[in-house]
């Protein structure tokens, strides 16, 4: 099985992730992904300041990813790639700085980075490798309402796409319509909680939502 991890910007257990892919990746393909973390405000400060404009606003945030793969594959000491085709393998476990494929296959018709997501961007090379998405976020997957302002918010154990398009959410509001499009497989989780990752690499569901596509 493919896998491939996006990991959210308040995920700090990145050690203990490596550690479960590691464990897992003479048996399945793993490849992680970044999302845009602290760069993303930058940029977005930046759009506040000096008026640059949506494109070199995207490209840049684009290139974010590619930062904060450096970062990931610095801490868990691991092979770093650019190239789509290498992380298309069904074993082993990578980093995937993915600027380059993006910005040259380009898939954005819209230049406007509170669109076109780093959860977008996952989907995108989701869907184009055939792997499993797993978004690892700080809350247990998608609830009713938000977690951290609602103590009684229920979490949802799946969920269709076309329910939360749209809608705010953990997951960008763009994204879910390109799940469905693309039909991607996909399980939010809480990856400040490790232990629930091997569960799912060893075949098992733990708390978490599944996005289902119809
Ligand atoms: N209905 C909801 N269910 C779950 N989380 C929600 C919901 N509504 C809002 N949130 C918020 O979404 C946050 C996660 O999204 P956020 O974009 O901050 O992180 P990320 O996507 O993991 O990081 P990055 O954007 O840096 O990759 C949670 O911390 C939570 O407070
Ligand atoms: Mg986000």
């Amino acid at each position: 099985m493919k896998y491939l991890l996006k990991i959210g910007g308040n995920v700090r257990k990145i050690r203990e992730i490596g550690r479960v892919c590691r464990k897992y990746s003479g048996k399945h393909g793993i490849v992680l992904m970044p999302g845009g973390w602290g760069f993303a405000s930058l940029i977005r400060d930046y759009i506040g300041k000096i008026k640059i404009s949506g494109i070199t606003a995207q490209r840049m945030a684009v290139r974010a990813l590619d930062m904060n793969a450096l970062i990931i594959a610095d801490i868990l000491g691991c092979d770093i790639t650019d190239s789509i085709g290498k992380i298309s393998s069904a074993r082993g476990m990578k980093v995937f700085a993915p600027a380059r494929y993006l910005l040259s296959s380009f898939p954005f018709r819209v230049h406007d980075i509170d669109r076109l997501t780093s959860d977008y961007c996952a989907a995108y090379v989701a869907g184009r490798t055939g792997a499993r998405l797993l978004y690892l976020k700080d809350v247990d997957g998608i609830f009713d309402k938000d977690p951290k302002k609602y103590a009684d918010a229920v979490l949802y154990k799946d969920i269709g796409a076309p329910e939360i398009s749209g809608k705010k959410t953990c997951i960008d509001e763009t994204t879910p319509s390109l799940i469905q499009k693309s039909r991607i497989d996909c399980l939010v989780l809480n990856g400040n909680f490790p232990g629930r990752i091997d569960r799912v690499f060893s075949g098992n569901i733990p708390r978490s939502t599944k996005i289902n596509i119809r």
